[in-house]
């Protein structure tokens, strides 16, 4: 096990920072193996569901590194994200961290439905990631404009619930599949009417829930980048159209695409852009879910180069 100068300069710099009651020391960097998908098993703050923590440093930490949270779909795993994208690969070029989490429940699944999850520090599966992003980001000094989500299915759900929760923390989102933000609010884990594209709301609605997640919060907020395909018979497209119509609200902005591009970033493929916050994708004929592109989102992320 190599640990990278840079990485135990950090933790240094980083020593003694507490974050959320978690202590982060140099020690805990030093600790972390490179190249290898790691558990991180010690305290890195309230994790009130029981969030699997796992994560791949490279063999050399860029300088100033980026940061990936990278969110499995149902019944997947850290493990199955880890192995069925190429973000570790990368990460040895670029030099970022990427954070899997693991979904605590049997199904793993994420909740994106309980009142806990959708607000700011208020619990559920939202601020265990939530935990160890502020745990990664205080150990390595990576600021929010550093820091980018990319998740399938639930774990493009998570996406719309995490921007929504922890604008903060983030500076890009990439949903791949996924529903607006408090679409699956309610009682239960799984809820048909959203999934069935059958929650239609005004872009204001859509917006007032986003800014309820977290009242009084005026900075920066993620920008979105939502992908879909028409054929999704699992998150009906409807969901595609109501994402669209809550962040663009979000940042007021029209429903009216800025710039469309057919066939992009190939067929069949088009992207649609609003302002410079939201970025649409819809394959037409594409189920669910579209493939991650690890390329493009590390070109949104500023990682790599266009
Ligand atoms: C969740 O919040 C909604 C809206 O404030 C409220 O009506 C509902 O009772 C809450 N649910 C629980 C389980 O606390
Ligand atoms: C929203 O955009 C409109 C039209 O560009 C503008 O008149 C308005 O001041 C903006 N509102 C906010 C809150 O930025
Ligand atoms: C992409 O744009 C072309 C040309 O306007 C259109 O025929 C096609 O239906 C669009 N595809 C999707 C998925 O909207």
């Amino acid at each position: 096990m190599k640990i990278s100068a840079v990485a135990v300069l950090t933790g240094l710099v980083a020593f003694a920072r507490t974050v959320l009651g978690a202590t982060v020391t140099a020690s805990a960097a030093a600790a972390v193996p490179t190249s290898t998908l790691t558990q991180i098993t010690t305290n890195f703050g309230s994790n009130p569901t029981g969030v699997g923590f796992w994560t791949y440093i490279p063999h050399t930490v860029a300088q100033t590194p980026s940061l990936i949270i990278a969110v499995h779909y149902c019944s997947g795993s850290a493990q199955a994200y880890y192995s069925g994208t190429t973000y570790a690969q990368l990460s040895e070029t670029y030099g970022f961290i990427v954070i899997y989490p693991n979904a605590p429940t049997a199904g793993g699944c994420w909740d994106v439905a309980s009142n806990a999850t959708l607000l700011h520090n208020a619990g559920g599966d939202s601020l265990g990631i939530a935990s160890m992003v502020r745990y990664t980001q205080a150990l390595y000094n990576i600021p929010q404009a550093r820091t980018f989500y990319t998740g399938t299915s639930s774990g493009a759900m998570m996406a719309n619930v995490f921007s929504g929760a922890y604008p903060d923390l983030i500076s890009v989102a990439v949903a791949y599949a996924g529903v607006p933000y408090a679409c699956f609010a309610g009682p239960t884990a799984w809820n048909t009417q959203c999934a069935d594209g059958d929650v239609i709301k005004t872009p204001q609605q859509w917006g007032d829930l986003v800014r309820s997640a977290y009242p009084g919060y005026t900075g920066p907020r993620p920008k979105m980048i939502l992908w879909h395909g028409t054929a999704d018979t699992t998150l009906y497209p409807p969901n595609f159209y109501e994402e669209i119509k809550q962040w663009t609200n979000v940042f007021n902005l029209s429903t009216t695409p800025t710039t469309t591009l057919v066939n992009t970033p190939a067929a069949p493929y088009n992207e649609t852009t609003y302002g410079t916050e939201v970025v649409g994708y819809l394959g037409a004929g594409v189920g669910h879910t579209p493939p991650v592109h690890e390329t493009l989102d590390l070109q949104y992320f500023g990682i790599m180069p266009w």
